[in-house]
């Protein structure tokens, strides 16, 4: 890098830093916890009903049905638990294949295993960051074949159980174009949304176009439950489901104790929706905030060398996590380099997971874009606590 590409470098972070005035260490996306959030985990503690039994779990379940419009959500302890559950109530079996972008969080594979299959993996686009439709039929119309009721990969012989789209950053992916691609093939959509509460496309709430979906509210998203999920769906057999097999598969019983299958203990505890009830009443603000930051940061990067990354065409983004497309990989270290050391926090695109060991043995369609933007894009701080 020349001194003077730094200098140029440079005027990115002295923009953050003036977005950012008065703070020594600017974060990547830290929760926006105010007293009215420590009112309601206080109110809760003295309740004793800190557990998995209490009100605010119900009462959180509904905000979210409202908000997303989806019929039935059904919240559990983490995102990556709810994205495994959706994938068992999907009719995921050990040893299915689930196609999923290689370019996402490693709690997507990891849910993909949790839940018994093996993950294969396709490009994204560079308009969504999200899974490119034209990848996932291309990986169909090479590999899949219809056996009888089922969809099978025909090279590995494994069964095609789900596809698995994500939405980037909160950018909507062309969800639509999915649903219509895995309809065809017969194949099960379970959105992994746990980056894109409060984003849309086409008007319709991001996680609610498949089978089922998934949101996360861990301590980096738009609003948090400290660890939280929740499963979306509108299908009412699997929503009953959902909560059975989360809840140990226990049989209500004012005393006995009567499971009828094996279950998990996926619950979200009583005092993190106690939060999420807090947190949900500043959701719209929140959203509006990461707006007006995103369209701060488009404003200068119009006039600078850098492409921001912004939403896509038909949607409407929560702007999560803002993004910027370095020149070349020497290009975003530097950056990352520089920034990281001025304490700002910045960070590249998750390592992709077909060259993570545990997944580089699994199937993969080409990934030319996932790799590309692998080696250009950053992160910059999208904080929104001091900006409401
Ligand atoms: C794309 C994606 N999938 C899954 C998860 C898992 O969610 P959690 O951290 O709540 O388990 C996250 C976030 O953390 C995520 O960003």
């Amino acid at each position: 890098m020349s001194s003077t590409d730094i200098l140029n470098l440079q005027s990115i972070l002295d923009f953050i830093r003036s977005e950012y005035s008065g703070r020594d260490f600017i974060g990547l996306h830290e929760p926006l916890l105010d007293e009215s959030d420590e009112e309601a985990v206080r109110a809760c503690v003295r309740s004793t009903f800190v557990s998995s039994a209490g009100q605010h779990i119900g009462e959180f379940e509904r905000e979210i049905e409202a908000w997303t419009g989806t019929k039935h959500a059904i919240a559990t302890v983490n995102g990556t638990e709810a994205l495994c559950l959706a994938l068992l109530l999907a009719g995921v079996r050990a040893g299915d294949e689930i196609i999923t972008q290689a370019a996402t969080f490693a709690g997507t594979g990891n849910a993909v295993w949790r839940a018994g299959g093996r993950p294969a993996f396709v490009d994204v686009e560079r308009s969504t960051l999200g899974m490119n439709p034209d990848a996932l039929a291309a990986y169909l119309e090479e590999h899949a074949e219809f056996r009888g009721e089922e969809t099978i990969n025909a090279s590995t012989g494994r069964r095609i159980a789900a596809v698995v789209p994500m939405h980037t950053f909160g950018h909507a992916c062309r969800i639509a174009a999915i649903v219509d691609i895995c309809n065809r093939y017969r194949i099960a959509v379970v959105e992994d949304a746990a980056e894109s509460l409060g984003s849309y496309a086409h008007g319709k709430h991001t996680g609610t176009f498949g089978l089922l979906g998934i949101l996360s509210f861990n301590g980096n998203k738009v609003i948090t439950t400290g660890g939280g999920g929740m499963v979306l769906t509108d299908d009412d057999d699997l929503a009953a489901r959902a909560k059975h097999l989360s809840t140990t598969a226990r049989i209500a019983h004012c005393y006995e104790f009567v499971h009828d299958e094996p279950g998990f203990n996926m619950r979200m505890p009583n005092l993190n929706a106690a939060l999420g009830m807090a947190q949900m009443k500043k959701l719209p603000k929140l959203i509006e905030a990461q707006r007006s930051l995103a369209a701060k940061y488009r404003e200068f990067f119009r006039k600078a060398p850098w492409e921001f990354v912004d939403e896509p065409e038909g949607t409407q983004s929560n702007f999560w996590l803002n993004a910027v497309l370095m020149k070349d990989r020497a290009e975003r270290d530097a950056f990352l380099e520089v920034s990281n050391s001025q304490k700002v926090m910045t960070r590249a695109l998750w390592r992709p997971l077909h060259l993570l060991p545990m997944f580089s043995e699994d199937p993969r369609g080409d990934l030319p874009v996932t790799m590309d933007l692998y080696d250009r894009i950053v992160n910059i701080p999208s904080t929104i606590g001091g900006k409401i």
